[in-house]
């Protein structure tokens, strides 16, 4: 099931519109919007990796998500040494090389999930958001362009769409919002399956 297919009928469920009748627009750096009057303050953000797509939605601030396929990249190392920060990659490049992928795409995924939510994408760098991960394996923001205070208007979650993905969702809010996670099966010919995870 591609992002697209599956957005109309999530934002159906949250709306009042019918899928057909909901209109989406795109700034111009390409961050999905409804233009419907009265859902503006409705938010959303889509993600999507091989066979699988994720869709985030909040009301009354902007939200991001993505999910990676965890793989081995040839030059993760350069990566991260051009794009991430300082303490990033001291904690990347600290890490038993087996251990690194995994660590890598947690941080690529909460810093592009934060990315799409203000809408610039990977217009801006990556290495405005700061991202920790800490021994329990639970991530926090830093810094937002080195600013500490900020960052604590920040929210972000890690999560696992599937064995081998790993995904992020970020919002702008201060205190640990309640998420609830669905996942959907599409089978050629089948109907839609949902379950509350
Ligand atoms: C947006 C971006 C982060 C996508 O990352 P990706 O891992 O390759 O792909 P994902 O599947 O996670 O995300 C794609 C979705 O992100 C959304 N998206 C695209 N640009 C976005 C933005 N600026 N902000 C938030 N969301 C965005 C779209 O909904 C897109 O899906 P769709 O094309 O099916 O609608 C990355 O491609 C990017 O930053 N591109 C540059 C954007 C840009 O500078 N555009 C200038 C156009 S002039």
């Amino acid at each position: 099931m591609t992002a697209r297919a599956a957005l109309r009928p999530i934002l159906s469920r949250y709306t009042a519109e019918d899928p057909a009748g909901l209109r989406l627009g795109y700034t111009d750096a390409g961050k999905p919007f409804l233009e419907n009057r009265g859902v503006s303050d409705l938010s959303f953000s889509i993600s999507h990796s091989d066979n699988i797509a994720t869709v985030a939605l909040t009301v009354g601030q902007p939200i991001g998500i993505d999910i990676e396929h965890v793989r081995r990249v040839p030059e993760q190392d350069r990566i991260t040494q051009e794009y991430f920060c300082h303490h990033e990659q001291v904690f990347l490049l600290g890490l038993p090389p087996q251990m690194r992928a995994e660590a890598f795409f947690k941080l690529w995924t909460c810093k592009e999930a934060c990315l799409k939510a203000i809408g610039t994408g990977l217009g801006t760098s990556l290495a405005t958001f700061e991202v920790a991960i800490d021994r329990g394996d639970s991530i926090t923001i830093v810094s937002v362009d080195g600013n500490k205070e900020i960052a604590k208007q920040w929210f972000v979650s890690s999560f696992v769409p599937e064995r081998e993905y790993l995904g992020a969702v970020a919002l702008r809010c201060s205190i640990a919002p309640e998420i609830q996670r669905f996942a959907f099966w599409s089978e050629l010919g089948d109907s839609d399956s949902q379950s509350g995870m």
